[in-house]
């Protein structure tokens, strides 16, 4: 009999996603899981423990230039804007709003006052983030919007003469498809007025200042941490829908490929081997082949050149207006505005 906690009825939302995730990933051919099954719980802390790792530059780096260019970058973004007006920010996959907290200072300096409206579909990263930014900010209103950014409308509830500067930060873009990230800022620039403003962190193409093995380390670091972060994945499976992945069985890898500029993260099987993912709502009993060499692909982190980030924006309306760079060019974070 199938296990209670099985059953239709008691499967929730995010349970099923989770089933209808890997029922599709894999059964294709090669086998792939979804990024975002990385951020359960104890992948979020991971992910944490990551951009504090030494090889991990994108974090500290993306920080830096914010540190450095906050002011410039606010004003800018102010400054483009056809009419005079207040900014309102809204962050697209808020996370904990650490680095989000330099510009928010930024704009209340210049403002005054600033109106702050985290998307998240973490309902404790949304918390996490308020809280954050409630208690270290004074001058910051926190409007905070349960939602996945990708398919759900915007803050429909935007104040008369503000105008949006939508940041997407992080490189998270990265992990999308060329095809797919111009969705997302289709998506995000038909909420947006002419005018408005959105900031994009990028992680750059090896160049002259970055090698391939630069970025290889990056996703392969010495302690471990990415692997267990890429691993975790398959702990998740076990956990949310019974299947029986042994973890010994498996190994992180990260490739650089260059074809795609992407790095990409991959769970080796190192035996022939069976997985059981027992019967549930989405679906019958499951039961996959692997053979030593096969590969899991769980992860694509996109690289752009500056050519790649226009042509990233002006499918979507956007023109970059500025670049900021940090001194080993090694992350971008470019203004663009909507047309
Ligand atoms: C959160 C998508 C920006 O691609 O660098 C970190 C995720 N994966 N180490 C990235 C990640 C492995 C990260 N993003």
């Amino acid at each position: 009999m199938t296990p209670p906690s099985l059953l239709e009825e008691s499967l929730s939302p995010v349970l099923q996603a989770v089933a209808r995730e890997a029922r599709t990933g894999l059964t294709a051919t090669p086998k792939s899981l979804s990024p975002w099954l990385f951020y359960d719980a104890a992948g979020s802390h991971l992910f944490e423990q990551i951009t504090q790792l030494p090889e991990y530059y994108l974090t500290r780096t993306e920080r830096s230039i914010f540190t450095a260019h906050a002011d410039d970058i606010i004003a800018r973004a102010a400054a483009a804007s056809p009419h005079p007006a207040t900014l309102t920010l809204i962050e697209l996959g808020a996370g904990s709003a650490t680095k989000t907290g330099i510009l928010l200072r930024a704009a209340v300096r210049q403002q005054g006052t600033v109106v702050y409206q985290p998307v998240d579909v973490s309902e404790s990263a949304l918390a996490a983030a308020t809280e954050n930014i409630l208690t270290n900010i004074p001058g910051v209103t926190v409007r905070s919007q349960l939602a996945d950014y990708t398919t759900q409308p915007l803050p429909e509830d935007r104040l008369p003469n503000t105008r949006t500067l939508a940041l997407y930060i992080g490189s998270s873009i990265g992990n999308f498809a060329p095809a797919d990230a111009t969705q997302v800022l289709v998506n995000l620039r038909s909420q947006l007025q002419p005018g408005d403003q959105l900031l994009l962190g990028t992680d750059l193409a090896p160049s002259s200042h970055k090698s391939p093995a630069d970025l290889l380390s990056a996703y392969d670091d010495a302690a471990g941490i990415t692997a267990a972060f890429n691993l975790n994945l398959l702990t998740r499976l076990n956990r949310d829908l019974g299947a029986n992945f042994r973890l010994a069985n498996f190994r992180h890898q990260a490739r650089w490929n260059p074809t795609h500029s992407r790095i990409e993260m991959h769970l080796e099987s190192l035996a022939r081997q069976t997985v059981v993912i027992p019967a549930n709502s989405t679906g019958p009993t499951l039961t996959l082949h692997l053979v030593p060499g096969e590969t899991i692909h769980t992860e694509n982190s996109y690289k752009f050149t500056a050519t790649a980030i226009t042509h990233l924006l002006s499918p979507a309306s956007f023109t970059p207006t500025h670049t900021w760079q940090d001194p080993q060019h090694r992350f971008a974070v470019t203004l663009a505005t909507a047309i």
